[in-house]
């Protein structure tokens, strides 16, 4: 089982990432988009967007520290204050990220001009985000120091598939919960092309992190009268 989890997998939904994101690029690029749904609510849009964004940013950002440089991450915790200091930034930053993510759904799933916009993709992805983002919190509670045995564990196991000689030793003991967040995140990646995630490759998208909040418009010309009908 954790070969077929950890040793084969990772590579169809890497492939499917992949040759899916090219296919829908070449085949549908005005698609690619996040498609903004502002213009049909922006209170609740903005309470959830906000936390969300820079938090799983940050928590990416802290993932992927790991994975390049382990050996910085391990010299970092070799002093307990410091240590400390990673491991509650890491999980504060992982609850306003759930915080954000419970806002959007709410948001998604009662406003009825957004619910009206929502594919089966939206639900899916936002299940399966919220597995990822409760597991990872779950990990760091429940199994402490994360930082560290990430170093130890899962980093080797992923440069042991990015090196295309899988090894799952490093993680067939881990915990149920952290072999959930694995997988999980495999499947997020193979999601991506049939989603609005595709945005995340739209290079701009990093200005958000400190631009001012924008209002999205749409323009309409009414039929009857010829006016231009603006929404917003
Ligand atoms: C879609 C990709 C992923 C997302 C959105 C995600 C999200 C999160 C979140 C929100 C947390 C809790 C905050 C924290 O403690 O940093 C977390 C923790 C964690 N994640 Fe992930 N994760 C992803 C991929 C992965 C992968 C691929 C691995 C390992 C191969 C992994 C391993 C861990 C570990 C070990 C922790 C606990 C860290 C600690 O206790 O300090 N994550 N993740």
């Amino acid at each position: 089982m954790n070969a077929i989890l950890f040793a084969y997998m990772p590579y169809v939904l890497l492939m499917t990432a992949i040759v899916g994101t090219i296919y829908r690029y070449t085949t549908n690029r005005f698609s690619w988009s996040s498609q903004s749904s502002q213009f049909l609510e922006n209170r609740a849009l903005f309470f959830g967007s906000f936390p969300w964004h820079y938090g799983i940013v940050l928590v990416l950002l802290g993932h992927i520290i790991g994975l390049l440089t382990p050996s910085s991450i391990l010299a970092w915790n070799s002093a307990p204050l410091r240590l400390y200091i990673l491991e509650v930034s890491g999980l504060a930053l992982g609850l306003l990220a759930l915080f954000g993510l419970l806002a959007l759904a709410y948001r998604r799933l009662t406003n009825n001009r957004v619910k009206a916009m929502t594919t089966s993709w939206d639900v899916l992805l936002l299940i399966i985000l919220l597995i990822q983002v409760a597991t990872g919190i779950g990990n760091a509670i429940l199994y402490r120091w994360g930082s560290n045995w990430y170093a130890a564990t899962a980093v080797p196991w992923m440069w042991s598939v990015l090196t295309l000689n899988p090894n799952v030793e490093y993680v067939a003991n881990l915990p149920l919960i952290t072999k959930a967040h694995i997988f999980n995140a495999m499947l997020f990646i193979g999601l991506i092309p049939f989603t609005r995630l595709v945005h995340v490759f739209v290079i701009n998208i990093y200005k958000y992190l400190w631009r001012p909040y924008q209002v999205v418009r749409w323009y309409h010309r009414d039929s009857q009268t010829e006016n231009i009908i603006q929404y917003k």
